[in-house]
C-alpha cells in the first residue's frame, strides 16, 4: 500500500511504513494525524503541550536529532552522549561534562517516563516543557553542554542532509520551512515522550498480581518504603516514584521540591555552591537545598546519586535516609545534613537492620526495566559508521 503525504511517499505494510525518502522504517501508527501510546497497566495517559501533540513522525525526528553529534557545535556531542539508553538515559558520570569538556555542575537526569514530570532539570521551577529545556543544552553557557549558537551552521547542516529533508517534510507537512529550531526542539520532546518505561519486575508484581515476579526481600522492602517508618512514598510515590508528576488527567500541577539533609556545610548557605537547589530562583534562604525528588524507575542504573553524584551506590543512599542526613566529618564539606534548618521533616531516620537497609535496596533494584535499556525504538537510529 501507498499512502501520500505531503512531503514525501510511504510504502506500508500492515504494521510498519517506509519512507521512500530515507528507506528507514516508520511505525505505521505514525500517521500524522494521531499516535497511539500504547500505554500499560496503571500508567495514565501523559499531558501534551495543545501546540505540540504527538505524532510519530516527529518521534522518529526527534530520535534521529537526540542521536545526531551534529547537535553540538564542535561535533563532539549529542543529547546521548549524556543520556544514554542502557544506562535508562545517564551518563554514569558523578557530574556531566559538556562538548568543550567544561564539568557540568550537577548530575545527569534519567529521561524514562519523562513525559509525566511536572518540572524538568534537579531544582529549576520555571522549566516545565520538555520543548523549553531542549533549549537549555543546545544553546546554554553557563554550563556549556551541547555548545549551539543562535545563527549558526546548524540549521543549514540539517537542510542540508537528505535524511532530514525528508524527515522534516514528514513530521511538519505543509510548512514551507520546517528547519526552525522550534522544530527541533518540538520533535526532540516527543521523542522524549514516547520513551515510556513500565516494564519491570515490580510492574508486573504490583500491577499483573505475579507474585513471582519479585523476591520475598524485595516485597519486604517494599513495605518498608511505603510505611510511615520509612516515609519515601511522600516524596517517591505514585506509578512513577516521583511525587513532580503531571499527567492529562490532572492538568498543569506545581511542584514540589525538598532538602533531605546531605549537606550542612558552614558559611552563608548550608549547600555548597553552586548547586544551592530553588533558592537559586527564589532567593529565600528557606529554599537552600532543596531539589526536586526524582523518580526511582530504573534507578539501580543511574548511579551515581544526587544532584550532585555524591553518593555511588544505592546501599549507601539508604544508609544516608535511615541515619536521617549524611554526616561528613572533614573537609570543606564537613556538616551534619541531618541538622541542616531546611531538612525535610520527614527525612528523620529511622532504624533499620542490616536485613531492613537489603530489603530496600532488593526493593528498589526490583524497579528495573531490562526492556526499555534496549528497546530498538528509542534506540540509535543511525547506520552504525
Ligand atoms: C553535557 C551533558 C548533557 C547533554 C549533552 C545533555 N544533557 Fe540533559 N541533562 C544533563 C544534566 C547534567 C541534567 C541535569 C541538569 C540540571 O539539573 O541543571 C540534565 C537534565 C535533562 C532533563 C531533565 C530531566 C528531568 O527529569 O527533569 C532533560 C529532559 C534533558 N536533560 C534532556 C536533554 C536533551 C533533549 C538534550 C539534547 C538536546 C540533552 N539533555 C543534552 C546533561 C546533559
Ligand atoms: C522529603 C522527601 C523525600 C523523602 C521522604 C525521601 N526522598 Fe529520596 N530524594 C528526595 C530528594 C529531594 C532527592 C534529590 C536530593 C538531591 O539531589 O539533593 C532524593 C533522591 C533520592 C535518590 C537518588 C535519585 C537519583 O536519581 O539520584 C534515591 C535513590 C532516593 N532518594 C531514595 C529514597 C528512599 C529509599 C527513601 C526512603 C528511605 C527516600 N528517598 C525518601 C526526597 C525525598
Amino acid at each position: 500500500m501507498k499512502v501520500k503525504i505531503s512531503g514525501g511517499v510511504l510504502i506500508c505494510s500492515a504494521i510498519f511504513c517506509v519512507s521512500v525518502a530515507t528507506g528507514l522504517p516508520v511505525r505505521q501508527d505514525a500517521r500524522p494525524e494521531g499516535y497511539e501510546w500504547h500505554l500499560p497497566k496503571g500508567f495514565p495517559e501523559p499531558l501534551v503541550p495543545a501546540d505540540n501533540p504527538m505524532t510519530a513522525y516527529k518521534v522518529d525526528l526527534g530520535r534521529h536529532l537526540f542521536y545526531d553529534k551534529r547537535m553540538s557545535s564542535n561535533g563532539m556531542q549529542s543529547c546521548a552522549s549524556c543520556h544514554k539508553q542502557e544506562l535508562a538515559f545517564t551518563d554514569g558520570l558523578t557530574v556531566s561534562a559538556g562538548s568543550t569538556g567544561k564539568l557540568h555542575p550537577r548530575n545527569a537526569m534519567s529521561l524514562v517516563n519523562v513525559a509525566y514530570n511536572s518540572v524538568l532539570t534537579w531544582s529549576n521551577p520555571n522549566v516545565t516543557k520538555l520543548e523549553d529545556q531542549a533549549l537549555i543544552p543546545m544553546f546554554g553557557t553557563n554550563p556549556v553542554e551541547l555548545g549551539l549558537r543562535k545563527g549558526d551552521r546548524f540549521l543549514p547542516t540539517l537542510r542540508a542532509d537528505g535524511t532530514y529533508r525528508a524527515l522534516f517534510a514528514a513530521a511538519f507537512p505543509g510548512t514551507t520551512d520546517p528547519f526552525t529550531i522550534d522544530n527541533v526542539t518540538k520533535s526532540i520532546a516527543c521523542f522524549e515522550r514516547s520513551i515510556i518505561s513500565a516494564r519491570s519486575p515490580y510492574d508486573r508484581y504490583h500491577f499483573d498480581r505475579d507474585d513471582s515476579a519479585v523476591s520475598d526481600s524485595a516485597e519486604k522492602g517494599e513495605e518498608l518504603f511505603f510505611s510511615e517508618r520509612g516515609a519515601c512514598f511522600h516524596c517517591h510515590g505514585g506509578f512513577n516514584f516521583c511525587d513532580a508528576t503531571v499527567t492529562k488527567r490532572s492538568g498543569p500541577r506545581s511542584a514540589e521540591f525538598h532538602n533531605n539533609g546531605l549537606y550542612n556545610v558552614s558559611g552563608p548557605y548550608s549547600y555548597p555552591s553552586p548547586n544551592l537547589g530553588i533558592f537559586e530562583y527564589t532567593k529565600m534562604m528557606s529554599d537552600v537545598g532543596k531539589f526536586k525528588a526524582p523518580t526511582l524507575r530504573n534507578i539501580a542504573v543511574t548511579g551515581p546519586y544526587m544532584h550532585d553524584g555524591s553518593i555511588a551506590t544505592l546501599g549507601e543512599v539508604v544508609d544516608h535516609y535511615a541515619a536521617g542526613g549524611r554526616t561528613i566529618s572533614s573537609g570543606r564539606l564537613a556538616g551534619e545534613g541531618s541538622k541542616n534548618p531546611n531538612k525535610d521533616r520527614r527525612i528523620g531516620g529511622f532504624p533499620t537492620t542490616p536485613q531492613d537497609r537489603a530489603n530496600l535496596v532488593a526493593f528498589l533494584i526490583s524497579l528495573t526495566d531490562q526492556e526499555v535499556l534496549k528497546d530498538p525504538r528509542f534506540g540509535n537510529p543511525w547506520p552504525v559508521k
